[in-house]
C-alpha cells in the first residue's frame, strides 16, 4: 500500500530545515529566484551542495539550464524575504533588496551565508528537479540562521557551552 502523501509532508514539516533563496539570471537578462529549505551540503571535495527545486514551480526552466546560481541562506531577521519569494505571480525583486553579488547574481548583502555555485549536475528526483552545485565562493556572515520547522519560522536556540565547544 503506497504511503498517505499526509503522512509523509507530516512527519517532513517535523525536520527542522535551513531558508535559502536561490537565485540567478536568465540568458536574456532577468533574475530569477526562490525560496527552498531543501537545501543540503552534499560533498567536500569536490565542494558540492545540493537544492531541490519542483519540476512545476515557474523557476524550473531558467534554473535547469543555468550554468551558475547562488544560494542565499537567509537570517533570523529575513522570514519577509523568504515568503517574499515563495509568492506566485509577483515581481520578487521589487523590494529592491537584491543587490549584485558573486559572478555579479543577486544576492542579499545581509544573508547569514552565500554559496555562489556552478552547475555541476541536474539530477531527477521524482517531482522536483536536484540541482547539484559546485561550490565556487563561500561567504560567512555574522547573523544567525533563520530556521523553517513545523511549517514555522524559528530561531536556532543558542548550544549548551559543552555542545558549542564540540565544533
Ligand atoms: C519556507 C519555504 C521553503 C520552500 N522550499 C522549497 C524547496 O525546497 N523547493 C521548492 O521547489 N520549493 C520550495 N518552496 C516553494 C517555492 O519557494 C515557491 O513557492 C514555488 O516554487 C512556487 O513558485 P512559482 O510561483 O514560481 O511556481 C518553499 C517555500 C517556502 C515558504
Amino acid at each position: 500500500m503506497p504511503i498517505d502523501p499526509r503522512d509523509f509532508t507530516r512527519a517532513m514539516a517535523r525536520v527542522p530545515g535551513p531558508v535559502t533563496v536561490v537565485t540567478t539570471v536568465s540568458p536574456s537578462g532577468e533574475r530569477r529566484g526562490f525560496t527552498a529549505s531543501s537545501f543540503s551540503s552534499l560533498s567536500l571535495d569536490p565542494p558540492l551542495i545540493l537544492v531541490c527545486l519542483d519540476k512545476n514551480a515557474s523557476t524550473h526552466e531558467v534554473f535547469v539550464d543555468t550554468d551558475r546560481f547562488l544560494v542565499n541562506v537567509l537570517a533570523q531577521d529575513q522570514s519577509g524575504v523568504a515568503l517574499r519569494f515563495a509568492a506566485s505571480g509577483t515581481d520578487r525583486f521589487a523590494a529592491g533588496d537584491m543587490v549584485p553579488c558573486e559572478f555579479g547574481l543577486p544576492g542579499l548583502a545581509e544573508a547569514t551565508a552565500r554559496l555562489a555555485c556552478s552547475t555541476h549536475e541536474v539530477l531527477d528526483g521524482g517531482d522536483h528537479s536536484i540541482l547539484v552545485g559546485r561550490v565556487e565562493t563561500a561567504h560567512s556572515g555574522d547573523s544567525a540562521p533563520l530556521v523553517y520547522c513545523d511549517r514555522s519560522f524559528a530561531r536556532p536556540a543558542p548550544a549548551e557551552p559543552a555542545l558549542a565547544a564540540t565544533r
